[in-house]
């Protein structure tokens, strides 16, 4: 079933509003993707895309006749059936949601005379629905629709994830509202789960913090099998092939980051905390992620004693593979702690080029990270470190001591090829160089 086409204004050409737009053109919509920011638009005019995601060159590309850009908040809704947002929810001073660039979408939305619904992509605090409609209505607008259909995509796949998602959700005030937008979904095969906009609001933060329970789980697992000798792959291989756990999202390192997890954890937690209730676990799962990442300073100096003067190269920055996204990365605490501790720090990454990082020298190959390095710590699982021919690098390093942040690499493999190797959760080598 192919969808019928529905005229669509996206707000925001981020992550998020830039796979959404190109794939509701991909179902066959007409879209305008609406951002503040102007250099945004100009590039994508001229057909250049601002972030790295794969394959979403290929869809603007292939669906160049149905996407507009613009600037312009009246262009984007003159014709729109549907004004989604998905403008950035960052965290504030106290951990809530900013939701002030929602607020202006809108405070902006002019009375364009006709049915159109308004439907959120953002990830918004439960009861964010409720406050638009009320603000819809101050401003006479109680024509206009509210539908939260939030997104479950993930950086590096958002493309695959919104073509063939685990599910769709649609909450709405308005039964029609909602027929209206699970409609726009036609030709995407997967359940679609109704329910009202609270909930709808309610399922996206609690999927992310079970997905990072999960994580902070099997590394507080890990930092036990460290302390007693089990092998943390292993066990979560043994664990994850009970089917009522499942193995998604058991995979030991240094940490989740990204610019959904930290902040979405926060905003839970604080909006639990504003209601008067004391979300322990979620507080719990924040910490052990914070502290995972610091992990890693004791796992260097057990190999190298004081990392002050030595030179410590990090194999990847972004906070994941496939994306050149540094937000809450892992690699911003580790340089921050090597930098403190008086080491120099080299980085090498083959998207991310953070213009930020200060007093971390960035490198444009693996080679150039390694030379004559005291020690290297794999931060990002990059698929080209497979690959590399670690017995010819370990010759290159003053000092071959590799942690690997990510279990990426086979332990006995790298040992054989010369590196002193640790792991997370897995037997140390006592090697120590
Ligand atoms: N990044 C992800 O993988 C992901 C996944 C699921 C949900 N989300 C949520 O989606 C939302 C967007 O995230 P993102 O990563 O795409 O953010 P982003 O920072 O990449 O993009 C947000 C864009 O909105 C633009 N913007 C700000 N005010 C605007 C306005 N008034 N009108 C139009 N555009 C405006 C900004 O200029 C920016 O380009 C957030 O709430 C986030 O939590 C993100």
């Amino acid at each position: 079933m192919s969808a019928a086409s529905r005229r669509i204004a996206v707000f925001g050409a981020g992550y998020v509003g830039l796979v959404t737009g190109a794939c509701f053109a991909e179902l066959g919509h007409d879209v305008v993707v609406r951002d503040i920011d102007e250099t945004r638009i100009e590039e994508l005019r001229a057909g250049r895309v601002p972030i790295h995601e794969p394959g979403l060159d290929a869809l603007l590309e292939r669906n160049a006749e149905r996407l507009r850009f613009t600037v312009d908040v009246a262009e984007a809704v003159a014709e729109a059936d549907f004004v989604y947002v998905a403008v950035g929810t960052p965290p504030t001073y106290s951990g809530d949601a900013d939701l002030s660039a929602v607020w202006t979408v809108v405070d902006e939305l002019p009375d364009v005379g006709r049915r159109v619904v308004v439907v959120m992509k953002s990830t918004v605090p439960v009861g964010t629905g409720e406050k638009v409609r009320h603000r819809l209505a101050a401003r006479g607008l109680e024509g206009v629709g509210y539908v939260s259909n939030p997104e479950f995509t993930a950086e590096g796949t958002a493309v695959r994830d919104f073509m063939h998602p685990d599910r769709v959700v649609v909450g709405a005030f308005d039964e029609e509202d909602g027929d209206a937008v699970a409609g726009l979904h036609a030709g995407i095969d997967a359940p679609v789960v109704r329910c009202d906009v609270a909930s709808a609001e309610m399922i996206k933060l609690a999927a992310n913090a079970a997905l990072m329970t999960r994580i902070s789980f099997i590394n507080e697992i890990a930092n036990v099998c460290e302390a007693t000798g089990a092998d943390v792959v292993r066990v979560a291989e043994g664990v994850g092939l009970d089917r009522r756990i499942g193995s998604s999202f058991l995979r030991a390192g240094i940490g989740y980051g990204g610019s959904c997890f930290p902040k979405d954890s926060l905003a839970l937690k604080q909006l639990a905390a504003n209601s008067g209730y004391h979300f322990q676990l979620l507080a719990a799962v924040i910490e052990v992620n914070e502290l995972q990442k610091r992990r890693v300073l004791a796992k260097l100096e057990r190999h190298l004693g004081s990392v002050r003067g030595k030179t410590i190269a990090l194999l990847g920055l972004a906070f994941k593979p496939n994306t050149d996204d540094m937000r809450e990365a892992p690699s911003l605490v580790l340089a921050g702690r090597l930098l403190s501790e008086g080491a120099t720090v080299r980085a090498w990454d083959p998207v991310a080029r953070p213009s930020d990082l200060r007093g971390v020298l960035q490198v444009g190959s693996v080679e150039e990270a390694l030379a004559d390095a005291d020690a290297a710590v794999l931060v990002t699982e990059w698929p080209e470190l497979a690959e590399l021919d670690w017995t010819t690098l370990a010759g290159t390093m003053r000092t071959p001591v590799l942690v690997d942040g990510r279990n990426m690499l086979d332990p006995g493999a790298m040992r054989r090829q010369g590196w002193a190797y640790e792991g997370i959760g897995r037997a140390a080598d006592d090697g120590v160089v």
